[in-house]
């Protein structure tokens, strides 16, 4: 999805959204790329963090937004959403408690990349594009986004 064509009303939050996605893919990417031990499971950590973070942000400010304004509209497609995350979370909560001396520490991660470029892509092919065409004013939630993204972040280091 190219962030300039995006309209103003949901320009902010979409590119947001947008640049999470993008960088859980660099690091997925980075992931297969490196060879080295230590850099594989700080990666896996550094997804499963931003992963969490960005669930977050849509589990409990964008998604419900979206299901109040239209649930007509919104609900299945955002039901399917919530069961993909649900996936991606249990995989996550593997991965945490695993590293590169498990057998199947690299399966998880390269598995969970791909639950994530599935997921990436409906809401980029099927979500963003009906939130735009509906006209959907999203600007107001961009600062409790922003907020609750920080927090999350923030607990997960703690
Ligand atoms: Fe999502
Ligand atoms: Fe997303």
């Amino acid at each position: 999805m190219n962030k300039s064509k995006i309209p103003v009303a949901q320009k902010d939050v979409l590119s947001q959204l947008l640049d999470d996605h993008k960088k859980a893919k660099k690091l997925f990417k980075e992931f297969e790329n490196t060879e080295d031990d230590a850099r594989k499971e700080a990666l896996a950590r550094e997804v499963c963090m931003e992963l969490t973070a960005h669930t977050t942000i849509e589990e409990e400010v964008f998604y419900p937004f979206l299901r109040e304004h239209d649930p007509e509209e919104f609900g299945d497609l955002l039901n399917e959403a919530l069961v993909e995350h649900a996936s991606a979370k249990e995989l996550i909560a593997q991965i945490r408690g695993m590293g590169m001396q498990d057998d199947l520490f690299e399966a998880k991660v390269t598995v969970l990349g791909e639950y994530v470029s599935h997921h990436v892509k409906e809401e980029e092919e099927e979500l963003f594009p009906k939130v735009i065409s509906k006209k959907i004013e999203l600007r107001e939630l961009l600062t409790p986004m922003t907020e609750r993204k920080e927090e999350a972040l923030q607990s997960a280091v703690a």
